[in-house]
């Protein structure tokens, strides 16, 4: 499709998680380096590691390192490279720490072309190893480095460069947003998605690609929206768009009318609400890690005991490890605040592996906690923000691979821990039941997250209440707490979490007409106990609000409100679910009350003070 700016559609489209950035331009007439720097800074947001840029002008140049982008702009000026078409990357390392060498662009053995890819590669290691057996060589710990190896090995068989990189596409597992230039083809930069967003933007006779629309939004309002398997070959008077066959597509243009704050968040109002719509996405991101927990586990010493350690929504995911890995492989575990951790530090045994939970791995009381156990026990960390102080301090490492998040309140981070502990259960057990189980949930997340619109219709009726409770057993428990937690945080609503079989022994006493309950009654082995509470509740007047089995008539008939969930989500995987409209009932009761929930008063994403 040769693109003329013919078809004209606004449009709504929302990307899933973006880990890394990347941004692409052929120009008219201005050097592409300082355009594609704008580009990139504009993703920084994010809180990127690493940036590079390759523009191709008599040959291709590379500039790239660790760091933030304004630090290395003043190191390395990166808008001095000439030409005008180039590649650009911001990275959020994942595979490889964050270095020079495995910054972006990557090269092939002879520097002939320049990549750049956001997204895994899930089969690079055998990739890797084959191609070094060929003679390649290595210059990075990344798993994109394969696949301009890839590529290259191709060409030298004869490929022009666009059927090279669609059978190298045929060739890798995994997700990938992806662009690459070449020194043979001077005019053309080539790329192709699956799974990982990538789009491209016309301008007036100039030509873009971005992993997201603020990226080039103040270049080009006019964007095309690439399919799954896509690959388009752009130049400088236009963009052909294939599908995975090489047949020429029509892909529409559309025209996006929000401001660039609001394509920062993808079109949604807040951070918080984007981050929770990426869930699934984000889940499928995590599932890709069981290889590396799989290694992980294996080199594991023998240990008796666990004890899991973490602060805030982070202590909710180990409760749920708590029940899981008691539940599942039969071992006694202990919970610990972290703040809390040193009054208990003393009869930590070598038999212990110490298990960390933190999003940002920088939080001061998990740090802490994190020294004291390193002196007796095993410790593994499972963290989002690679390089931070627990990858550095722990002994293992498990990343959740969220991506970014920038609301203060925790919601994808939370289920991306909860499935590593999910996979880390299923890996010490060899249990491929819970593994097949574990393929499911993105997509009954996305039935959770149709909740939405009942959620947003039953807040105004909750936007006064000063007291709300929240009622579960088990594997609900922590829902309960986790659900209480995030109205407390951006709601400012006094919410309390309770295991339902508690009630009796005292907070029975606060419950009235005008306290609200929710109550995560999900099918199972706790299921007609927390029945009983739901009664309780009821009879002292309270509006009970269940969450339950689409199936589960009796529960329906308690409820003053009943949000409905598959009835094959069983109470052990029913956490990483039933969560979803309890964030989406603080956020909107948070709206209600005229709130930012992206930065409620008084709390900070990161804690680094005791
Ligand atoms: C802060 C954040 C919470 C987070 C907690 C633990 O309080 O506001 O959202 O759950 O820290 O953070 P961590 O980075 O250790 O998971």
């Amino acid at each position: 499709m040769i693109i003329n700016g013919i078809l004209l559609k606004a449009s709504l489209e929302l990307f899933g998680e973006i880990m890394c950035g990347i941004v692409g331009c052929i120009l008219k007439e201005k050097k592409a380096a300082p355009v594609l720097l704008e580009c990139v800074r504009r993703l920084e947001y994010r809180g990127y590691d690493s940036v590079g840029i390759a523009t191709s002008s008599s040959g291709i140049n590379i500039k790239k390192d660790s760091g933030k982008i304004d630090e290395v702009q003043e190191r390395l000026q990166l808008d001095d490279l000439p030409g005008k078409m180039g590649i650009a990357h911001v990275r959020w390392a994942t595979h490889g720490l964050p270095t020079r060498e495995n910054s972006h662009p990557h090269t092939d053995c002879y520097n002939k072309l320049a990549l750049v890819h956001n997204g895994i590669i899930e089969n690079y290691q055998e990739l890797k190893d084959q191609l070094q057996e060929e003679g390649h060589h290595f210059s990075s710990d990344t798993d994109t480095e394969v696949i301009a190896h890839l590529v290259e090995k191709q060409m030298s068989k004869g490929m022009d460069l666009e059927d090279a990189l669609r059978l190298v596409i045929h060739q890798i597992k995994g997700s990938y947003a992806l662009a690459v230039i070449h020194v043979d083809y001077p005019n053309i930069i080539i790329g192709a998605r699956k799974e990982s967003p990538l789009i491209l933007g016309v301008g007036d006779g100039d030509y873009f690609l971005a992993s997201d629309v603020p990226a080039i939004l103040e270049e080009t309002n006019r964007i095309i929206y690439l399919d799954d398997e896509d690959l388009f070959v752009m130049k400088n008077d236009g963009i052909i768009v294939k599908d995975s066959q090489g047949r020429v597509k029509e892909n529409e243009i559309d025209v996006i009318s929000w401001s660039p704050e609001m394509a920062q968040k993808g079109g949604y109002d807040h951070f918080m609400i984007k981050e929770i719509h990426e869930q699934p996405e984000v889940v499928r991101n995590t599932l890709s890690e069981l290889h590396e927990i799989k290694k992980t586990v294996e080199n594991f010493s023998d240990f008796k005991r666990v004890c899991f350690v973490a602060c805030g929504t982070s202590f909710h995911a180990s409760m749920v490890g708590k029940y899981l890995f008691e539940e599942l492989v039969g071992i006694p575990v202990d919970l610990a605040l972290a703040s809390e951790f040193e009054f208990s530090a003393g009869a930590l045994t070598d038999d212990t592996l110490v298990i960390f939970i933190t999003q940002s791995g920088e939080t001061a009381d998990t740090m802490k906690a994190l020294e004291m156990a390193k002196e007796k026990a095993e410790t593994l960390a499972i963290v989002n923000v690679m390089g931070s102080r627990a990858t550095r301090e722990a002994d293992y490492v498990i990343y959740t691979r969220a991506g970014p998040e920038i609301g203060v309140a925790a919601t994808k981070t939370y289920v991306s821990q909860l499935t590593c502990i999910y996979l880390l259960a299923a890996c010490m057990v060899g249990d491929e039941k819970l593994l097949d189980e574990l393929k499911k949930v993105p997509d009954y997340m996305k039935t959770a997250l149709e909740k939405e619109e009942l959620i947003k219709e039953i807040s105004p009726h909750y936007k006064d209440v000063t007291d709300f409770f929240f009622i579960g057993r088990g594997f609900s428990y922590p829902t309960a707490m986790e659900g209480a937690l995030k109205l407390k945080e951006i709601t400012y609503i006094h919410g309390e979490g309770f295991a339902a079989g508690e009630l009796k022994h005292g907070p029975l006493a606060l419950i009235s007409d005008d306290v609200p309950v929710v109550a995560v009654v999900p099918p199972g082995k706790s299921h007609d106990r927390t029945m009983g509470n739901v009664k309780e509740v009821k009879a002292r007047g309270a509006r009970v609000i269940c969450l339950g089995s689409q199936n589960d008539v009796n529960l329906r008939s308690e409820a003053h409100y009943m949000i409905e969930f598959e009835d094959q989500i069983s109470e052990v995987l029913s956490p990483l679910i039933y969560v979803v409209p309890l964030q989406l009932l603080a956020y909107y009761i948070s709206v209600e009350r005229d709130i930012n929930p992206d930065q409620p008063k008084n709390l900070a994403k990161c804690v680094t003070v005791v």
